[in-house]
């Protein structure tokens, strides 16, 4: 049952970010439209989809922006990041430097985005643990310890990656 008649709730703007190559966007197409690309493109520029989906009986419309996790890209900054009130960060479990650098990506949220916005860290690939390089309890520790949520997904077998948008989306609504 849903309390409005028709009309969008909410609106949320949240940010992908880390390493070229983590995964952020098969994770995006994967919850937007239930679809996975074995050989998707680096992302040039920016995009972004919406996704509506219902919460309490609000309907609340997420509009997930999504970039290019080269460096030599990371010119797009205050626009991107304005409005976010979530930023999903992800990782490649297979990758311990993609793991390494999300330090760096969330001082790059430090510097640009709204203080108070929900991050949740995301290990992607989980489908790939026999070369896994980032243990889980590794993780886990680390997100305690900054104070971020949690999950390991997998944008291929679709593991964790409804939860991972629902869990952002919970705490900012
Ligand atoms: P940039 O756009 O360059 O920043 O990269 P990205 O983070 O958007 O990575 P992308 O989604 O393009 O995925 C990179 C590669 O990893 C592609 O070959 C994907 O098919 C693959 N990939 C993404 N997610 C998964 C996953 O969960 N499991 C496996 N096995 N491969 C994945
Ligand atoms: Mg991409």
């Amino acid at each position: 049952q849903i309390d409005s008649d028709g009309g969008i709730d909410y609106m949320f703007k949240i940010v992908l970010m880390g390493d070229s190559g983590v995964g952020k966007s098969q994770l995006l197409h994967r919850f937007v439209k239930n679809e996975f690309n074995l050989k998707s493109k680096s992302t040039i520029g920016v995009e972004f989809l919406t996704k509506t989906v219902v919460m309490d009986h609000k309907v609340v419309k997420a509009q997930i922006w999504d970039t290019a996790g080269q460096e030599r890209y990371q010119a797009i900054t205050t626009a991107y990041y304005r409005g976010a009130i979530g930023a999903l960060v992800a990782y490649d479990i297979t990758r311990r430097e993609s793991f390494d650098h999300v330090e760096k990506w969330l001082e790059e949220l430090k510097i640009h985005a709204d203080k108070n916005i929900a991050i949740m860290l995301v290990g992607n690939k989980s489908d790939l643990s026999s070369t896994r390089e980032v243990p889980t309890e590794v993780a886990e520790e680390f997100a305690r310890q900054q104070d971020l949520f949690f999950t390991e997904t997998s944008a291929l077998d679709s593991t964790n990656v409804e939860s991972a948008f629902h869990g952002l989306l919970c705490q900012v609504y």
